[in-house]
């Protein structure tokens, strides 16, 4: 896909983050803007960010876990915007650094549903109708954590390797159409995910934010400006971040030792 001037494209989970300023590149090169995101504040204050109130965007209170509100949401977009050219499945929840006896079998299924089924939904719902179009895009926020287990993220991993894996399968079932499917390993960005997470307390977000930030390097812009030009060139897999990348060539060499590698870098700086 050359330009975005005039392509629809969908994102989810649009109110922060990577997918508001991926929702503003897009915006500024001329795309038409489908957001989604459980918070409408957030939404708000991204379509704000673009400095207009304008009919190329609009905005869609949807919960990317429920199927059904999905399904409806692919129907408000085609209503809205008469066809569907990019699906941004970015949507995600993490929790905070906890070791797998630590985190109940309600917190494993709450990261799953957000972020697998999530993904899952997106791709039932928006894939019929992006198979209509002269060339189309579906773009899949997996992680670091999807490419090698991250220590103190059991939950998470699982949720990325299983969107990798539904990704580079697409990938292959779609091999001589028009749809080109980008999957996305970022390593630390600089967005509200620890913040967010969702077995802090109130008082414990702005501490776990701030050690967050400390390893969290790449902007959300960056990563944006990293991730369209990617789905420009028809790549079929990026890997965003020096730590993504310092991290996945360790697994690579050192596959006997990586677990213990892993361990001794992360068992101190996560759990400090
Ligand atoms: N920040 C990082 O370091 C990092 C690293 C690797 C991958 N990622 C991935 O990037 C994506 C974007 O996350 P972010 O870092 O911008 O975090 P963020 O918390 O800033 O933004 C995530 C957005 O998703 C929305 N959301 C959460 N649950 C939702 C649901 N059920 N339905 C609809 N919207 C929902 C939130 O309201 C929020 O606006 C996620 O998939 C995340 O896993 C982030």
């Amino acid at each position: 896909m050359k330009n975005f001037n005039t392509k629809v494209a969908v994102i989810t989970g649009a109110g922060s983050g990577l997918g508001r300023a991926m929702a503003l590149r897009l915006y500024q090169a001329g795309a038409h803007l489908a957001l989604c995101d459980l918070n409408l504040p957030g939404l708000e204050e991204t379509r704000h960010l673009t400095g207009e109130l304008s009919e190329r965007i609009s905005l869609h209170k949807v919960d990317v876990s429920d199927r059904s509100q999905m399904l409806q949401f692919a129907q408000d977009v085609l209503t809205w915007h008469g066809h569907i050219d990019i699906l941004i499945n970015n949507a995600g929840i993490s929790l905070s650094p906890a070791l797998f006896d630590d985190i109940s079998d309600e917190y494993f299924e709450k990261v799953i549903n957000v972020n697998l089924w999530g993904v899952y939904n997106g791709v039932r719902a928006f894939l019929p109708h992006l198979r209509t179009r002269p060339e189309a895009s579906i773009v899949n926020i997996s992680s670091l954590a999807g490419l090698v287990g991250l220590y103190g993220y059991s939950p998470y991993a699982m949720s990325k390797f299983a969107v990798r894996g539904l990704s580079e399968t697409l990938q292959s079932e779609l091999v001589g159409t028009k749809i080109s499917v980008l999957v996305v390993h970022p390593g630390g960005v600089k967005t509200n995910i620890i913040k967010n997470a969702i077995d802090l307390d109130e008082n414990q977000r702005e501490v776990a934010h701030q050690n967050f930030s400390k390893f969290a390097l790449l902007s959300t812009d960056e990563a944006a400006r990293q991730i369209l030009r990617a789905v420009q060139k028809k790549k079929n897999r990026i890997i965003l971040g020096t730590d993504a990348k310092v991290v996945n060539a360790i697994r690579q060499l050192f596959p006997g030792s990586f677990p213990a590698i892993i361990h001794a870098i992360f068992s101190k700086a996560m759990f400090k």
